[in-house]
């Protein structure tokens, strides 16, 4: 069914799931933790192609961790700072009309040596110091982007930089939702495989997607990367509470960055029709900001409902409402929808724009570093965007 927006509402039939059995979320789930852990971590290196067999020794088995909590975070921006006015001398555009629509005033670009790997080995370094946990006692690594350096996944670069030995590492791609997803599959492999520290880096540059002569787009976005250290617990201590996440594939025509095929290619080749295929780009961001807009009030306040429900907690116990930050008047909306105030809401996005799957943990750290959100402090975080993809987890934080 399409609603009169022409994105598809929350379907009922597949509300989010409920607790069972000790499990506060049905995404991702697995199965009871009665035996012993499940997941061995063996850390290898190659170097020249020989597998070093020396450092693959298998890793002790882990406890099953029966809560799992945040214990650290850390963040990194790019050195430049482009301001609407320095937009408004390449498109038709005004600071006026910027903050008045969205808040923004500010983003960070990456440039000259800078890369989406370097944030993010930052980010991860600064949640690892603050959690003081050793780089080698992290058992995995989670980049969520969808603007890694390498199209393959960036993880694995990013582990092997900030010291991170024995652990193994993926990258989850499910653009401003991508942080969300991540801490999801965090607790995951905590409760379910017994893993002890996973380190999740939200981090994404989508000025490198942006078409800088699109003035719909290119005065929304900037580049950052942030990053927790999630750590298995006792069920007492457990500091992830309770998870929503839904996607809508009907919406993908609302936002996209689709994969362009290069005609150029082909005509190089002598490959009969159809083959060899041709070399893909990717568009720059393609979005129908109206209906963004219109998805996003409607969809976020149920998504942290259905979290707070699986959580068993009500609205009023929220300190902090952390939305991903794409546009004030979306974090407003949905703050007036679910009845909280507006001193309890996190928002950074005057200064960095919206950062992807970056803006959470970089606004989260923000937030703790300033002394504003202290341990114990219950936050509700939701991200959406582009899939559609959008979900909301209720956290304690420390
Ligand atoms: N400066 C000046 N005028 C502008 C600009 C600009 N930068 N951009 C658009 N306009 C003009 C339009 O041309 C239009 O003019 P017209 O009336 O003469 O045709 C007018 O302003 C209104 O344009 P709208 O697009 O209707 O403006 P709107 O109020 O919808 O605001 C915005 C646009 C800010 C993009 C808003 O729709 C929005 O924030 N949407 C949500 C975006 C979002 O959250 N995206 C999440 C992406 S997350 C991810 O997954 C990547």
């Amino acid at each position: 069914m399409v609603a009169a927006s022409g994105i598809a509402p929350p379907r009922a039939a597949a509300p989010c799931p409920r607790t069972r059995g000790g499990f506060r979320s049905g995404f991702l789930r697995l199965a009871p933790p009665l035996p012993p852990p499940q997941l061995r971590c063996c850390a290898s290196t190659v170097d020249d192609g020989v597998v070093s067999a020396a450092a693959s020794k298998p890793r002790l088995l882990r406890v099953v961790g029966m809560g799992s909590k945040l214990v650290g975070c850390g963040s990194a921006t790019p050195t430049l700072s482009i301001s609407n006015d320095d937009l408004s001398k390449i498109v038709e555009t005004s600071d006026e009309w910027i903050a008045a629509r969205t808040g923004i005033r500010n983003r960070r670009v990456l440039s000259g040596d800078e890369t989406l790997r370097g944030l993010s080995i930052q980010a991860a370094q600064r949640a690892l110091e603050m959690a003081q946990v050793k780089a080698d006692d992290v058992d995995l690594v989670l980049l969520c982007t969808s603007t890694p350096d390498d199209l393959f996944g960036g993880a694995a670069q990013v582990l092997t930089e900030v010291g991170c030995t024995n652990a193994f590492g993926f990258d989850i791609t499910a653009a401003c939702s991508g942080f969300i997803v991540g801490l999801i599959t965090a607790t995951r492999f905590i409760k379910g495989g017994g893993l002890r520290n996973v380190l999740v880096v939200g981090a994404d540059a989508l000025s490198k997607f942006v078409d800088w002569t699109d003035r719909g787009t290119c005065i929304l976005f900037g580049d950052a990367a942030g990053a927790v250290l999630v750590q298995a617990c006792s069920a007492d201590e457990d500091g992830l509470l309770g998870f929503c996440v839904q996607s809508d594939g009907n919406g993908q025509k609302y936002l996209n960055a689709a994969t362009l095929n290069d005609e150029s290619i082909l005509a190089n080749t002598n490959g009969g029709p159809g083959f060899p295929p041709k070399k893909a780009t990717y568009s720059c961001i393609q979005m129908n900001g109206k209906e963004v807009f219109r998805f996003a009030v409607r969809c976020v306040p149920q998504s942290i409902e259905k979290a707070l429900e699986e959580a068993g907690l009500p609205a009023s116990s929220i300190d902090w409402l952390l939305l991903h930050q794409a546009n004030q008047r979306i974090i407003d909306a949905a703050a007036s929808r679910l009845d909280i105030p507006s001193d309890k809401v996190i928002s950074n996005l005057a200064n960095y724009g919206n950062t992807s799957a970056a803006s959470i943990p970089l606004a989260l750290d923000e937030a703790v570093r300033s002394g504003k959100v202290k341990t114990g402090d219950i936050i509700a975080a939701s991200g959406f965007g582009a899939g559609l993809t959008w979900g909301s987890a209720i956290v304690k934080w420390g």
